[in-house]
């Protein structure tokens, strides 16, 4: 085994697989209102080839974690049957879900029976008029079914991840914080990245981590002496509650904006169309599809990887002037 090494003294062991670009909701910061131009069937990795991908990456690059994104991932046709061939593997990996919610009511049980561990449903807003403002659709009972049938499953602890959105939902925070210790889900914020679609992020307008926090003052919080490592939640212990696992109740804060977590980076990136990220904001990307389907080797698809991962930056610069925004949004690249 030879992992996935850089520059500056990273292992990456945690692998991101976006399952599609393709997305139910139409959440303002994300995609435009008519949506993007999907990527083309053929040029998406069948099953097949996402799955042997996984695979190499488990047995000979060391990923220990892996995490299916999108788009919203429950859309792939196949992800139950992708799911079951990570989970037969050796050293089994840690299997997660980042998704809307959509679609959750009735996959939650196929997927842990198929050896899913957990869920994250992104969910900003317990309001209705407010979730179909900033989703485009009116679905919010759809992702609160989802979140119980996570849960009855088993696929715990539940997280929930929000982004805040100023003037539309800012002041959304404690709410969510009362409903995720009210149903034993874990909640974390997510600073807003510029990875939308129509690039309009603007730093000015972005909650940042502080402002969250002081939203959160009524409850207390109080610091949480479990070291963050390389997750990228800051988390706070919220006095006088407890998880479903009888775990002192947290809530979390990804700054990824102000508070940058990128020299603990453990990530590496694959696409639905088989492109190696080394990072979300990554300007340049590798092509594995292509290697796949020019009959390479286990080896050389290996190799492929580590050499495109050694190349990544010590960080995002998202606050150096010569930043650029990368070319494909949050939806085509995975959470
Ligand atoms: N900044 C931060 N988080 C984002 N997400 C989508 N776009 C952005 C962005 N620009 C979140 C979604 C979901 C996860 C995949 O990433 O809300 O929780
Ligand atoms: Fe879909 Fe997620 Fe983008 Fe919302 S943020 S439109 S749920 S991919």
């Amino acid at each position: 085994m030879i992992p996935l090494a850089d520059r500056f003294g990273r292992v990456a062991t945690d692998l991101r697989v976006s399952l599609t670009d393709r997305c139910n909701l139409r959440c303002t910061y994300c995609m435009p209102e008519e949506g993007l131009a999907w990527m083309p069937r053929e040029q998406q990795l069948t099953d097949d080839e996402v799955s042997r991908l996984i695979r190499i990456s488990v047995e000979t690059l060391g990923i220990r974690d892996v995490r299916f994104t999108g788009g919203e991932p429950l859309l792939r046709r196949g992800l139950v049957g992708i799911v079951r061939a990570a989970a037969s593997l050796s050293p089994r990996p840690k299997l997660m879900l980042t998704t809307n919610g959509i679609g959750l009511e009735r996959l939650a049980e196929p997927l842990r029976d198929a050896g899913l561990d957990r869920v994250n449903v992104s969910l900003d807003t317990l309001d209705p008029a407010r979730f179909q403002a900033l989703t485009r659709r009116d679905r919010l009972p759809d992702v609160l079914r989802g979140l119980k049938a996570a849960a009855a499953a088993g696929l715990t602890p539940v997280k929930i991840n929000t982004v805040l959105m100023r003037g539309i939902n800012d002041d959304d925070a404690p709410a969510l914080l009362r409903f995720a210790l009210d149903h034993g889900y874990q909640l974390r914020f997510i600073e807003q990245m510029p990875l939308d679609a129509q690039h309009q992020w603007d730093r000015h307008a972005m909650v940042t981590a502080d402002e969250i926090l002081e939203s959160l003052s009524p409850y207390g919080l109080q610091p949480d002496s479990v070291s963050r490592g390389t997750a990228p939640a800051e988390t706070w212990l919220v006095p006088g509650h407890v998880d479903a696992a009888g775990e002192p109740a947290r809530v979390g804060i990804i700054g990824s904006v102000t508070r940058p977590f990128c020299g603990d980076c453990d990530r590496t990136r694959l696409t639905a169309d088989g492109q190696v990220r080394d990072c979300l904001f990554a300007t340049e990307e590798s092509d594995l599809r292509k290697l796949l389907r020019n009959n390479a080797t286990d080896a050389e698809l290996a190799e492929a990887w580590r050499v495109a991962m050694s190349r990544k930056r010590a960080g995002h610069g998202i606050d150096d002037p010569a930043f650029l925004q990368p070319a494909r949004p949050m939806s085509a690249i995975g959470g």
